[in-house]
């Protein structure tokens, strides 16, 4: 025995948006998207030494990507931008990513970054869906992609996917919410996105691009404080 009962409606007899209250948007998800205005500095200083040091690394165990070059398990000894003994090119990243979080950060902040690694597309590669929570090693609270080298026209972007996208497919989004359950930022070149480390992103194939190698500066970060209050959660 069925309770149900059917209606039909239309929307040229019933127009339910006439009162900005009939529709209320709530619980946001927040990404913060700025622009290096020096990056072209850094690019002619980091894009030939990335490339050619990243020719010797291998895919780290559980990445499900085809030819990504990427630094994640570590940069060549002695050569190393981040964590080695000549921090001449950590510094200079150090300042320019500071002013970066100078921009978002509302309040008093200090944070600590546990991982940073770069990664080289040459000929099309893509990256798995995935997030940078690590799963119980260092969780972070944000993750940054820097985007050193992008050709908007040519390059791939990051897409980033709706972590209630399952909850969401239990109800139904009406056709005015114009809601898509991923998103993809407009790239440019020297952007830096900031997002919660949940937030789970690809980076789809592209087409091959040897003459302007897409390379981007990845990093997970802690906020040890922020205004007056302690949020290490690790130490
Ligand atoms: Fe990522």
């Amino acid at each position: 025995m069925s309770f149900s009962k059917a209606f039909k409606g239309s929307s040229d007899i019933v127009n339910f948006t006439s009162n900005p209250r009939d529709k209320v948007e709530i619980f946001p998800l927040t990404y913060y998207h700025v622009n290096i205005p020096n990056n072209n500095v850094l690019k002619s200083i980091l894009l030939n030494k990335i490339v050619e040091d990243a020719k010797e690394l291998e895919i780290p165990e559980g990445w499900f990507t085809h030819k990504l070059m990427t630094s994640f398990n570590g940069e060549p000894t002695g050569r190393e931008i981040f964590f080695g003994e000549n921090t001449e090119y950590q510094d200079m990243l150090t300042k320019v990513y500071t002013e970066c979080f100078n921009k978002i950060f509302d309040r008093k902040f200090e944070i600590a970054i546990d991982n940073i690694w770069y990664n080289v597309y040459i000929n099309g590669e893509y990256q798995e869906n995935h997030d940078h929570l690590g799963y119980g090693v260092s969780p972070s609270h944000f993750s940054c992609i820097h985007f050193l080298s992008f050709d908007e026209k040519n390059h791939e972007p990051v897409v980033f996917r709706d972590p209630h996208r399952q909850l969401r497919s239990l109800s139904i989004e009406l056709d005015k919410n114009n809601y898509s359950d991923d998103w993809t930022p407009d790239i440019k070149e020297g952007d830096l996105l900031m997002f919660p480390s949940y937030l789970s992103h690809e980076v789809r194939p592209g087409k091959p691009t040897p003459d302007y190698p897409r390379i981007s500066i990845a990093f997970n970060f802690r906020v040890l404080y922020y205004d007056s209050k302690r949020h290490d959660r690790c130490d």
